[in-house]
């Protein structure tokens, strides 16, 4: 069997393609959290990264899109070689053991998948209802913001090298329209706290993947997952409810 196909090849798979994902959100909501600050901060990042040299959006995304392929792959043909290797008994007994968060890993991770298809045609694609290409942004009560804004800094339009106005996607009226619809908030904030609930777990165990676990660090090492986890929720999680609750507004 070769390395790659092996169990403990699989587990390696996941515990890199894991630990690249969970850097990447936490590095994406930290980018996300800017929309609390000066609208210029937010857009000025979205249109930093749509303009990124060399392609290298296209190179991160399709590396991410990577990691999410095997990391689902491992996850599943794991899933499959232990449910053949062990007794049901033997099953049984091993889950009354296991937290809530470790035996709902595929679940929480299947609905966290579906979430992000929905992430990326509402923000990415934009073609959610409302949030279409080029169109202007609607809110749910059926205000409009321009699709895109000239990018100001202390109260001065940026210019290009030309010398014209830099005119950029107005990410953070759209986040705020995207927010201003209770479901749409509603299933973030759900979904934000199954990937804590996922990560929780998972970060721990991405150790013990790579033997980097024993019995001393298995109870710190769980902690910091959960810590981790949690860190990760309040921080997505108050950006659709500090919207919610018009703590965040529209700026145009
Ligand atoms: C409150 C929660 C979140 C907010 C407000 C948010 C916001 C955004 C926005 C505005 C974009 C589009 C950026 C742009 O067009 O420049 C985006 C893209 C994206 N988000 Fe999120 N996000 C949230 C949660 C998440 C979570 C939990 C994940 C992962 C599970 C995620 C994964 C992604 C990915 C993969 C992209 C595509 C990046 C790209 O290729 O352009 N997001 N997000």
């Amino acid at each position: 069997m070769s390395l790659l196909a092996s169990s403990l090849g699989k587990k390696y798979i996941m515990a890199l393609s894991g630990l690249v994902l969970s850097l990447f959100v936490l590095g994406h909501m930290l980018g996300n959290l800017q929309v609390f600050g000066d609208p210029y901060l937010i857009n000025a990042y979205g249109y930093k990264l749509q303009h990124l040299p060399y392609g290298l959006l296209w190179i991160i995304r399709l590396f991410l899109l990577a990691c999410v392929l095997a990391h689902i792959w491992a996850a599943i043909t794991l899933k499959i070689q232990n449910k053949k290797a062990r007794p049901e008994e033997y099953e049984q007994k091993a889950t009354v053991q296991a937290s809530l968060a470790s035996r709902t890993m595929i679940m929480s991770g299947l609905i966290i998948l579906l979430f992000l298809i929905f992430h990326l045609l509402h923000y990415t694609v934009r073609a959610v209802p409302g949030h279409e290409y080029n169109q202007a942004i609607v809110t749910n009560d059926g205000t409009e913001y321009p699709a895109e804004v000239i990018l100001i800094k202390n109260g001065k339009p940026m210019v290009d090298s030309y010398g014209k106005p830099l005119q950029v996607h107005n990410l953070h009226d759209m986040m705020v329209a995207g927010f201003s619809y209770p479901l749409i908030s509603l299933f973030y904030v759900v979904a934000t706290y199954l990937l804590c609930m996922h990560l929780s777990h998972g970060v721990s165990s991405m150790f013990q993947s790579v033997g980097l676990r024993n019995e001393t660090w298995r109870y710190r090492l769980d902690i910091i997952g959960k810590i981790y986890g949690w860190v990760l929720f309040l921080g997505y999680a108050s950006i659709p409810i500090s919207i919610w609750l018009g703590v965040v507004k529209a700026t145009v």
